[in-house]
């Protein structure tokens, strides 16, 4: 057998994120030490090696997952597409009595759907082991030992393999669900867009499950966003490189401790028990303080302080009246959180509203399928007006 394909120093990788989160994705990705890296929509294009595919894997919070292009070509029938998939030497991946899948997006090709195009590319890739093996890799779509992703566009194909497996987002830290939680990478996003590293003490009074809590402990003490999972889709490869796995985890520079802390509460102790669990799992118990109390009760230990929060949108969670809770938070945040800057994700515009405070950032987001606002508001004591005056005039 040839040898196990290894890889070149500027492989061409895709790092698939959700919109507007693509240039906090580039930058987390150029920092980690990746190559031309370009913006594409959902998704950052960028070049290197197996030890930076391993990094984007660990490291990245605004990713969704790490693919590698294995082939690019063209061609005008069936038969040249499937021959240029046979020529691709899946067996450095997947071995003989293996599984795979192989998901496909087809736009304005000669195939009439995805689904067509990845059944001839399964096809293809499974001929070529009955031809060299006498024996083939068998299909699985929940758990298969090798992903394969199939991007064809008009007479172009460009085959990658997915080195992630499941979605980043799964973190590993949580051992109990919440039914409405807020995703892992927008939580992260979120944090990161507000601008806080970690300078001062993080709040969430609606923290459910606790994700957003978690995630912004770990970025304060630098905990990779992978530290927790146990399984990456590039362990099931017959490439992997355990060594050089062992070193990239080994360059995370974790802090044991940070001069700040995090509070969380909800109104719901069942939650607040989901929280606690996700927290302990995480290994932050020690940094996080957790109470249940009703959001217009709380006010920070210290100012300043950045307090982020996920309301109910009166999707999954039912809410009597969102306008009243909506105008309960910004009545809440305008007399207990001056001096604090506040952040709120909602996919509830009218209820936004009912805020009633004027927010400095404002942005699209989607936690998963769901189109949310993020806006960010700066609170201080008094008149707006004269804020904005006195500011001015210190400058
Ligand atoms: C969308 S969920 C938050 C999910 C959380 N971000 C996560 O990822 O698990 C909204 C939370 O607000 C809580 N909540 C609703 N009304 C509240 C109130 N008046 N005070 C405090 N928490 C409240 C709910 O119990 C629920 O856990």
């Amino acid at each position: 057998m040839q040898p196990l394909r290894i890889m070149e120093k500027t492989e061409y990788f895709i790092a698939k994120t959700f919109a507007n989160l693509e240039p906090l994705l580039a930058e987390e990705l150029t920092a980690l030490g990746a190559q031309n890296c370009q913006i594409m929509s959902r998704a950052v294009a960028f070049e290197g090696d197996m030890a930076m595919m391993y990094r984007a894997n660990y490291f990245c919070r605004t990713a969704l997952r790490i693919l590698w292009r294995q082939s690019k070509f063209t061609f005008v029938n069936n038969r040249q597409f499937y021959e240029q998939i046979f020529d691709f030497p899946a067996e450095h991946f997947l071995r003989e009595d293996g599984t795979l899948v192989v998901h496909a997006t087809n736009v304005d090709s000669i195939f009439k759907t995805p689904l067509y195009a990845s059944l001839l590319a399964k096809d293809a890739i499974c001929d070529r082991f009955r031809d060299k093996y006498n024996e083939r890799p068998s299909v699985d779509k929940e758990d298969p030992d090798v992903q394969f992703f199939l991007h064809v566009y008009k007479n172009e194909a460009q085959l990658f393999v997915d080195s992630s497996g499941e979605s980043l987002h799964k973190r590993g830290y949580k051992l109990r669900n919440h039914p409405a939680p807020i995703n892992e990478v927008v939580a992260a996003a979120m944090i990161k867009l507000s601008g806080w590293h970690g300078e001062c003490d993080f709040i969430d009074p609606m923290c459910g499950g606790g994700t957003l809590i978690v995630e912004a402990a770990m970025q304060a003490l630098n905990i990779p966003a992978g530290f927790f999972r146990r399984e990456y889709g590039f362990m099931r490869w017959k490439n992997f490189d355990k060594e050089l796995w062992k070193a990239v985890r080994k360059e995370a520079d974790i802090r044991d401790d940070v001069p700040i802390d995090f509070y969380g509460s909800d109104i719901n102790g069942r939650f607040l028990d989901i929280a606690e669990s996700n927290i302990i799992s995480a290994r932050l118990k020690d940094f996080v303080k957790l109470a249940r109390k009703d959001v217009v009760t709380t006010k920070p230990v210290r100012t300043p302080a950045v307090v982020m929060m996920n309301p109910p949108y009166g999707e999954r969670l039912q809410v009597d009246d969102l306008s009243e809770l909506y105008a309960s938070i910004g009545s809440t945040l305008k007399h207990n959180y001056s001096g604090c800057r506040a952040f709120i994700i909602s996919s509830d515009t009218d209820a936004l509203k009912a805020i009633g405070l004027h927010p400095f950032l404002q942005k699209t987001l989607y936690n998963g399928p769901i189109e949310c606002r993020y806006v960010g508001y700066e609170l201080f004591s008094g008149d707006r007006k004269a804020h904005v005056i006195n500011k001015k005039s210190k400058q």
